[in-house]
């Protein structure tokens, strides 16, 4: 009796034990074709500024004028190193702190998006005003939203947080009030969906906070210590290289003065909306800039705009596959995420100075790229990996954290939920827990 209770025991235990997911090998992903991901729906935007403050506004998004004629190389010389004593320093650090915080600040003051309006009335003799002007109405990317319904008599309260800007609380709508759930699956951002894309053919280990709230999952990337070591003990040379990659940034946006310091806090975020198979998605993505000739706002696609990329000179074959091998692999799952049609590459030479641009179409990199990386592999990956941890994130708390990791070179990720350790690392702040859901 007392083995069998033993064994009862294990087994519950076992039962406790959260799973682990298999990421590698890769093939395992690629047997099926994946299923399609919904053409990401713009549903909003907001800025930060030097000092990486919020504003709910374009102030940082740039311009990019190119030549789109993508057969051509255009011979330029951008010397990446001019002004570089003036450059303001991304400071990474800070940035991982910030955790969501900046895209639920875009969610708080736009939290009527997520609200769905009553079905209305049947129409009299003539068709009702609607409740939403056509720009503004929620865009829920097919998927049904709840009938919850925000509290129009609760009154819009001044933003606590950071000096956001609380223009969009004077607009009507934005100020209705509370809402019930986002209805979506899970909020991100596009970064951390395109490092999951890639693992199956990376060995980077990674830490993911997960936490379920109103149920949406929240999924928040870490450093980990070795991460946080590597980068504070980066060489001054790692640091000038990754300063080109925004300093290319500069010489390709329209007005910017290439004479100037480069701050490179300041970014132009949008936020999305898309569905994978059975996950609703809203993720924040920092894009590059848009092309002036065809931004015309109000737009639902991210069509108009470019990804600017660097990488060296190819001058042998072999460099050329290791571009195709890596760099392709990352800029098409970071492009296509958000339907971005464009990346434009500056190949610089050893001493930063960029020789030629050219443009690459998204949408062909997978074909040019074929023997190295699939995209089945990847999608089907990201798809089943969303599902895991849907079944391991259950628990519907905004103060318990789940965490999901992968150590480096692993062929697993690990999941634990971090119960009374949570408080250390939670990462939904009180202001949106308690200002956005009634
Ligand atoms: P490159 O793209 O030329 O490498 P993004 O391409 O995503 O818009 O990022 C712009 C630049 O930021 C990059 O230029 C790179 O220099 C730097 N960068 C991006 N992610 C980084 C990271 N995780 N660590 C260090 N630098 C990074
Ligand atoms: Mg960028
Ligand atoms: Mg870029």
């Amino acid at each position: 009796k007392h083995v069998l209770s033993e064994d009862s025991n294990e087994k519950a235990a076992k039962k406790r034990v959260l799973p682990t997911f298999p990421i590698i090998p890769s093939s395992r992903f690629g047997t099926t074709t994946a299923p399609t991901l919904r053409h990401p729906l713009f549903i909003g935007d907001f800025s930060l500024d030097g000092d990486r403050k919020f504003h709910h506004d374009r102030r940082s998004l740039g311009f990019i004028s190119i030549d789109w004629d993508q057969s051509q190389t255009k011979k330029v010389e951008y010397d990446l190193n001019i002004a570089m004593d003036k450059v303001k320093r991304k400071d990474y650090q800070r940035c991982v702190r910030e955790n969501l915080d900046n895209l639920l600040m875009w969610i708080l003051l736009n939290r009527y998006k997520f609200a769905v309006s009553p079905p209305p009335p049947p129409p009299p003799t003539a068709p009702m005003p609607s409740q939403h002007s056509s720009s503004q109405a929620p865009q829920q990317g097919g998927q049904p939203h709840s009938s919850s319904h925000g509290d129009a008599t609760k009154s819009a309260r001044p933003n606590p947080v950071r000096g956001a800007s609380v223009d969009s609380l004077q607009n009507p709508l934005a100020a209705s009030g509370p809402i019930t759930s986002l209805s979506t699956d899970f909020v991100t951002y596009r970064g951390l969906l395109r490092d999951l894309m890639c693992s199956p053919y990376q060995k980077e280990g990674w830490i993911i906070l997960a936490t379920k709230f109103r149920r949406t999952i929240y999924l928040c990337g870490i450093d980990s210590v070795e991460k946080q070591l590597e980068k504070e003990n980066e060489t001054e040379n790692q640091k000038r290289l990754c300063s080109w990659g925004f300093k290319f940034e500069q010489f390709m946006t329209d007005g910017a003065d290439p004479n100037e310091g480069h701050d490179e806090n300041k970014e132009y975020c949008c936020v999305l909306r898309s569905r994978l198979a059975s996950h609703s998605l809203v993720y924040g993505a920092e894009v590059d800039g848009a092309d002036p000739t065809r931004y015309n706002p109000p737009h639902g696609h991210l069509t108009p705009f470019v990804e600017l990329k660097t990488n060296k000179e190819i001058t042998t074959k072999r460099a050329r596959q290791i571009l195709h091998k890596f760099k392709f692999q990352k800029w098409w799952s970071q492009s296509f995420l958000v339907g971005i049609p464009r990346v434009v590459c500056g190949f610089r030479d050893d001493f930063g100075v960029v020789r030629s641009v050219q443009t690459f179409a998204v949408s062909a990199m997978p074909n040019q790229c074929q023997g190295y990386w699939s995209t089945d592999v990847m999608i089907n990956f990201l798809d089943q990996f969303l599902s895991w941890v849907k079944s391991q994130v259950v628990e519907d708390d905004p103060n318990l954290v789940y965490q999901l990791t992968r150590q480096p070179g692993s062929p697993n990720v690990h999941c634990q939920c971090l119960g009374e350790n949570s408080s250390a690392v939670a990462f939904l702040p009180h202001w949106y827990i308690n200002e956005v859901f009634a």
